[in-house]
């Protein structure tokens, strides 16, 4: 595991932006795997800079994204399919198409398996972008999820529900159930970089750096991964052993 730590938000925004966009220059049919939230709020907006500063290209790339709300429509202003319009897709010559969001509407796993079909159809995730759960969760995937789970139906937990409301109007708003890959589709990816600011990720980040790889502590089945660069700053490093 590859581990870096940067003074603040600012600087996480440009080193992992500068990571993506360098493999996008190096292979525009790449297919990447986005991640929502606050923590890569800053990567976006410094890779819309850069793109067109220097007229990068997207328009091969492809997209899927990690998870979304279930119940929500697109439209709906907290889905993820929208803050993936709004923060990023708007902004560089995506192809829409090539833009993939799980379905907030999916009815059963059997449906939401099928996520996975179009990943590998695409020949696979080049580079996974995450983020993290206070709770160590990567995706959707709670503490106790299985290693082995693909894209499905997931229950949040009262602590994810809780840090998500800062998002919508009340906590009753907060969907309960979301569509999320699973550990093992997020595993496939070839290479992952993971991204987190702030004291409150301290915990989460100090299981996924240290171990032991326990399914109580999602983020840390990443330790059986063996190309993963974490992005940190110092407020989420600061528990961190030497
Ligand atoms: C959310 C998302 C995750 C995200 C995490 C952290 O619930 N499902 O994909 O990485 O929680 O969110 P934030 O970056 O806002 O702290």
């Amino acid at each position: 595991m590859n581990l870096i730590i940067v003074e603040n938000d600012q600087e996480l925004g440009q080193k992992t932006g500068d990571l993506i966009l360098n493999k996008i220059k190096a292979n525009k049919n790449i297919v990447l795997g986005l991640a929502t939230g606050s923590s890569p709020i800053t990567t976006y907006k410094y890779i819309i800079e850069k793109t067109n500063q220097e007229n990068i290209d997207w328009s091969n790339v492809r997209t899927f994204n990690l998870d979304e709300y279930k119940g929500l429509e697109p439209t709906h202003e907290q889905s993820y399919r929208y803050f993936m319009n709004q923060n990023l897709f708007d902004h560089v010559n995506i192809d829409k198409n090539n833009t993939l969001v799980p379905s907030g509407s999916v009815k059963d796993n059997e449906k939401a398996k099928e996520y996975d079909k179009l990943i590998e159809k695409a020949g696979g995730i080049d580079l996974q972008l995450l983020g993290i759960g206070i709770n160590g969760h990567i995706g959707f995937n709670e503490p106790g999820s299985s290693f082995d789970s693909l894209t499905s139906v997931v229950d949040l937990t009262d602590l994810t529900i809780e840090a998500n409301s800062r998002f919508f109007e009340n906590k009753n708003d907060v969907p309960t159930k979301a569509i999320s890959m699973g550990l093992k589709s997020i595993m496939k990816a070839k290479e992952i970089v993971l991204i987190a600011f702030g004291k409150n990720k301290a915990e989460a980040i100090k299981h996924l750096v240290e171990g032991p790889v326990d399914v109580q502590w999602p983020c840390s089945v990443l330790l059986n991964h063996n190309n993963v660069t974490v992005i940190v700053d110092k407020e989420a490093a600061s528990m961190l052993n030497s």
